[in-house]
């Protein structure tokens, strides 16, 4: 419950007492309406109080403030609303001194509420940022007008930009800090009210001029194109951005009250925009992906050595995961020629940060150091968990597995790292199935965020919330799936993979399918994906599945028949030369094309014009419709753990919130209208999903759809 608790204090010295204002709104202190309301109301009465001298503001629970309340941007205030930004006035008009005690993060709304103290004192642990944009959001409470008086425009402008966190003493370097203590800061605080009391009691920021740092003032137009030169544009991704730099602009063009009223203006569009709510719409679903039916209770069990086995590209990008986690790894790989490009893949690795500055030699030789190499499954024995990244063949991940569970101490954890076969068939040969899970990380391993987390039928609640809570320390973004062919994303992949084909085969060329999508603001089109993944990948998949995914087209066979299988074979749906782009860039390649053209005249396919719009929804929607049957099925959770799925581990543009957002932004009745129209137009691959027909029939969305239990 939300308590603002109003305590006394009396000062060393001096005969006036000090009100310390300690926000206590669980779990992070966020400035609700009701609770900036409770704020603003003991702000006005230690104003109204003549005995009190100073107010100092701290937060409990660990923190002093998460910032505004982010489900509040979803309510339309009305006139009595009070917001933070209310809080910040009356502190502003008061005649008594301010200071912020920061004891944990203070973030958003919090840091624009000490921004606006005369004074902000912090303990070493804190960390301080204005991360709004990452909401699609501007820091709308003053601090895109306070921060650039203290700090100089240009940091404030890059760090607002980054929604970058820093940490006290950095924090204290740039200004925006008085004083950092080791412990005790709300006495650090009084006691700085005393050493000021006679001095400088008040130092309100916007009484301070904005520098730009050390460039002169008439540099500020130059400093602002250059702003809106480095981020997206507005329609990709870039529209708070662009509002962030016109309120920055606004700081040192207007006095501070026009200012704050342009910032003011400028927040209100961004709440009221589609970005924002899409990227809102992530932020909570993002936590809620650990909230797991069944896992109540369940203690997991701490991971401190780990194994692998295979050492190809994801065995090794698994192991660099671990011992940058901390956790010593071991991996099995009985071929010399994969261990010796292991290493130099391990070795390259750290080499590169130590050189980028990012970890410091040292660092780096204790992690390189804690993945051992060898090809003796018994060192494996001891191993708490051990992930398997074997050839993707039944056969030989069982075989993996008989070996394993006769050498691997009973209570050891064994997960597969397959992208799409059957857990369970694993599992039953173990000995252990409830100790058996998937654990489906994303190439390259040590730098893609997401894992795919499978739950087999017989995986117990302690291994699953030993597999969420290792995904907390491997420091990825974990999502919850049940046993399916592909799981969420590959099984969705498929029917995207379907669409871009289809498309192709009518005659549309692959880079215009791959531009239209980029357009969108995906990181990458289809087509160039697939030639990065492999298309052999494509290939061995439609060899297990011919149901799935492009296999009702000739063309992923001519292609690996011709070893057309992406950038390895420097050809695939593109062209590759070394001399462009390190041999990355995608060159479009008529042979392609003609390729296209003749399966499509041998399956009697028409060439037909398409619209980039139609080229987007055509993949999207197949997407969302995809998405729509793992929910029926009960594969994935909740819709924005597709989301999140999507985002993370497929590069779908965040400003469009993920697939399953996206067909709520549109209205899914609209979509269920445009896929039946696919079906008549394109061919019978058009199915709607049952679940689709009925939100749309319904007038709902998928938000609303149910946690499956
Ligand atoms: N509003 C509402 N709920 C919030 C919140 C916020 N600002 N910040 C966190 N929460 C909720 C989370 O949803 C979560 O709820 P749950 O337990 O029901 O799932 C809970 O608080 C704990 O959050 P985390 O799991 O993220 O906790 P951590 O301890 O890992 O991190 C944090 C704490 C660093 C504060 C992190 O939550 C965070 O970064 N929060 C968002 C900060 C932010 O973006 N602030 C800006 C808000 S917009 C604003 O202030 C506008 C202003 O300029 C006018
Ligand atoms: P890879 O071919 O690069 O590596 C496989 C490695 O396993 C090779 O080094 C091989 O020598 C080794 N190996 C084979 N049999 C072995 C055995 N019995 N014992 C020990 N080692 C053995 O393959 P990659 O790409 O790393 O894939 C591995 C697994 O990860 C597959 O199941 C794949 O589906 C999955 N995966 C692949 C992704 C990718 O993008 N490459 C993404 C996510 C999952």
């Amino acid at each position: 419950m939300a308590t603002l608790h109003a305590d006394r204090a009396d000062l060393a010295r001096g005969d006036q007492a000090i009100r310390i204002l300690t926000l206590d709104n669980p779990p992070v202190n966020a400035l609700s309406f009701g609770f900036s309301a409770q704020l603003l109301a003991a702000v006005e009465e230690a104003e109204a109080d003549a005995s009190v001298h100073a107010v100092v503001f701290t937060g409990a629970n660990g923190i002093f403030s998460g910032g505004a309340d982010i489900n509040d941007f979803s309510t339309e205030p009305t006139p009595e609303t009070k917001t933070v930004r209310d809080v910040i006035a009356a502190i502003e008009r008061g005649s008594k001194t301010y200071v912020a005690a920061i004891d944990g993060n203070a973030m958003g709304g919090g840091l624009e509420l000490s921004l606006a103290c005369d004074y902000r004192v912090a303990t070493a642990r804190s960390k301080v940022g204005l991360p709004e944009i990452k909401l699609g959001l501007l820091p709308g409470a003053g601090g895109t007008q306070r921060l650039p008086r203290l700090i100089g425009a240009q940091d404030a402008l890059q760090m607002m930009l980054k929604g970058e966190t820093i940490g006290a003493e950095d924090a204290k370097k740039k200004g925006i800090l008085d004083e950092v203590v080791t412990s005790d800061v709300a006495g650090a605080a009084a006691a700085l009210v005393a050493r000021v009391a006679a001095s400088k009691p008040k130092r309100r920021v916007s009484h301070l001029a904005v520098s730009l740092g050390n460039l002169p003032p008439m540099a500020a137009p130059f400093v602002v194109a250059q702003a809106h030169k480095m981020v997206p544009p507005e329609e990709n991704g870039g529209y708070a951005a662009h509002k962030l730099i016109d309120a920055v602009q606004a700081s040192f063009e207007l006095d501070f009250a026009r200012g704050l009223a342009r910032e003011a203006r400028l927040f209100e569009e961004l709440v009221r925009s589609a970005p924002s709510a899409a990227l809102r719409h992530i932020f909570f679903a993002e936590r809620e992906l650990g909230k797991v039916p069944g896992l109540a209770g369940a203690q997991p069990l701490e991971i401190k050595k780990a194994g692998v086995v295979g050492a190809g590209t994801m065995g090794t990008g698994i192991a660099i995961t671990f011992a940058n986690a901390g956790i010593p790894v071991t991996v099995v790989e009985p071929a010399d020629e994969q261990v010796e490009k292991a290493k130099q893949m391990v070795f390259g690795m750290y080499m590169y940060q130590v050189q980028k500055g990012k970890l410091t030699q040292e660092e780096a030789w204790k992690r390189g150091q804690s993945i051992v190499f060898t090809d003796d499954y018994n060192e494996l024995a001891d191993s708490d968990l051990i992930v398997e990244a074997v050839f993707e063949s039944m056969d030989v991940k069982k075989d993996v597995f008989r070996k394993l569970a006769a050498i691997v101490k009973p209570e050891g954890i064994l997960a597969s790292n397959t992208s799409t076969l059957d857990i369970d068939e694993m599992a039953s040969v173990t000995g252990r199935p409830d100790r058996f899970v998937g654990l489906h990380f994303f190439a390259p391993a040590n730098i893609m965020k997401l894992l795919e987390i499978v739950r087999g039928k017989d995986t117990s609640p302690q291994t699953l919330a030993t597999a969420f809570k290792l995904g907390k320390t491997l420091r990825k973004i974990s999502v919850l799936s049940a046993n399916a062919f592909g799981f969420i994303g590959n099984r969705m992949l498929f029917d995207y993979a379907r669409e871009a084909v289809s498309l192709a085969e009518e005659g549309v060329p692959p880079h215009r399918v791959d531009a239209a999508m980029k357009n969108f603001g995906f990181a990458m089109g289809p087509f160039a994906m697939f030639d990065l993944s492999g298309v052999d990948v494509f290939w061995h998949i439609q060899q297990a599945r011919p149901d799935m995914g492009a296999g009702r087209s000739k063309i992923v066979d001519r292609m690996y028949a011709e070893k057309r299988l992406g950038q390895k074979t420097g050809k695939g749906f593109y062209r590759y030369d070394k001399a462009v782009g390190k041999g990355r860039e995608p060159i479009p390649d008529p042979e392609v094309e003609a390729l296209f053209a003749q399966v499509a005249a041998e399956a009697g396919i028409t060439p037909r014009e398409t619209s980039d719009a139609e080229i987007v929804k055509r993949l999207t929607f197949a997407l969302a419709n995809a998405g729509a049957n793992l929910l029926a099925e009960g594969i994935a959770l909740r819709p924005g753990d597709i989301d999140i799925v999507y985002i993370y581990g497929y590069g779908f543009p965040p400003h469009h919130g993920g697939p399953m957002w996206y067909a709520d932004e549109i209205g899914v009745a609209a979509v269920y209208a445009d896929i039946e129209r696919f079906r008549e137009t394109y061919g019978p691959q058009w199915q709607a999903s049952p679940l689709l027909g009925e939100i749309a029939r319904g007038g709902r969305t998928f938000k609303e759809v149910a946690v499956h239990a």
